[in-house]
């Protein structure tokens, strides 16, 4: 649920960005004038937001306003001309001037609070990918989905103490959605009384998450092995029937 209202959220911020490009499509045969404004900055107090507001027509740049420099240059004979007369309109540089807080330092604390310092919480699976015997060991995975930030930690306890070998693990890999998935794999001896549980440290938690796996109980296992015995058995059972068969009927004409 909570997701689905961020989601809402940033489509807004995405349609925002479209109101920033004001297309005016003049004539039906396609040419078009459009302003695109920029807000760049570094800082994370926005102090050196700058602003930089570009006219064109038909991709060319015609007039472009830096706020750093506080005045409108222009491209081409028509745009140094404009830029000649709007510069000497001191209110309409003014008002350009004034969207560095009323435009860029306005939308850029929304998008810090939506996007940048945005946490999710992840869902933790654990999973088993081969459930081991007295020869083999065992495999469980621990699968971390739909986290953000990126950075985590993912790591595994066997009986309160952090292991450290017999694991691999992927490594932050992005859905394409903003959010990841991180997948671990421990191989462990089937013992009755080990506990083994996948601890996960994320910037969404105030502590570290702990995961205990239940193994599954030992059941009845349909392996490659098993399908082959039960293949060879009927093959078998076909062979001796088609022959007991064949001999019963020679008997029968012979009579
Ligand atoms: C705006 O002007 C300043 C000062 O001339 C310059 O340093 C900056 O690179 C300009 N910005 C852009 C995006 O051209
Ligand atoms: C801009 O102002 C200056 C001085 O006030 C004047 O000489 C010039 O003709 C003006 N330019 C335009 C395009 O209005």
């Amino acid at each position: 649920m909570r997701k689905r209202e961020e989601m809402t959220l940033l489509k807004l911020l995405n349609f925002l960005h479209v109101l920033m490009l004001s297309v005016f499509t003049g004539a039906a045969d396609g040419y078009y004038f459009y302003t695109w404004t920029q807000c760049i900055y570094s800082s994370p107090d926005l102090r050196d937001m700058e602003l930089i507001e570009s006219f064109c027509f038909n991709k060319y740049p015609v007039l472009r306003f830096n706020s750093t420099v506080g005045m409108f240059e222009g491209f081409s004979d028509f745009g140094v001309k404009t830029a000649e007369n709007w510069n000497n309109d001191t209110n309409l540089l003014q008002q350009t001037l004034a969207k560095v807080y009323t435009f860029c330092k306005a939308n850029a604390k929304v998008y810090e609070a939506a996007i940048y310092r945005k946490k999710e919480r992840p869902e933790v699976r654990l999973t088993s990918v081969m459930p081991g015997d007295s020869t083999h060991p065992a495999l469980v995975k621990c699968s971390v989905y739909d986290f953000y930030p990126p950075p985590i930690k993912v790591y595994w306890l066997k009986d309160g103490e952090e292991v450290t070998s017999d694991v691999t693990s992927t490594e932050e890999l992005p859905n394409g959605d903003w959010y990841h998935q991180i997948h671990s794999v421990l191989e462990y001896t089937p013992k009755s009384a080990e506990n083994i549980s996948c601890v996960v440290e994320h910037a969404s938690f105030t502590r570290p998450m702990i995961y205990d796996w239940t193994p599954p109980a030992p059941g009845f296992e349909w392996d490659i092995r098993l399908l082959f015995t039960v293949e060879s058995a009927a093959l078998l059972l076909g062979i001796i029937t088609a022959t007991v068969g064949y001999i019963y009927y020679k008997i029968k004409t012979w009579s």
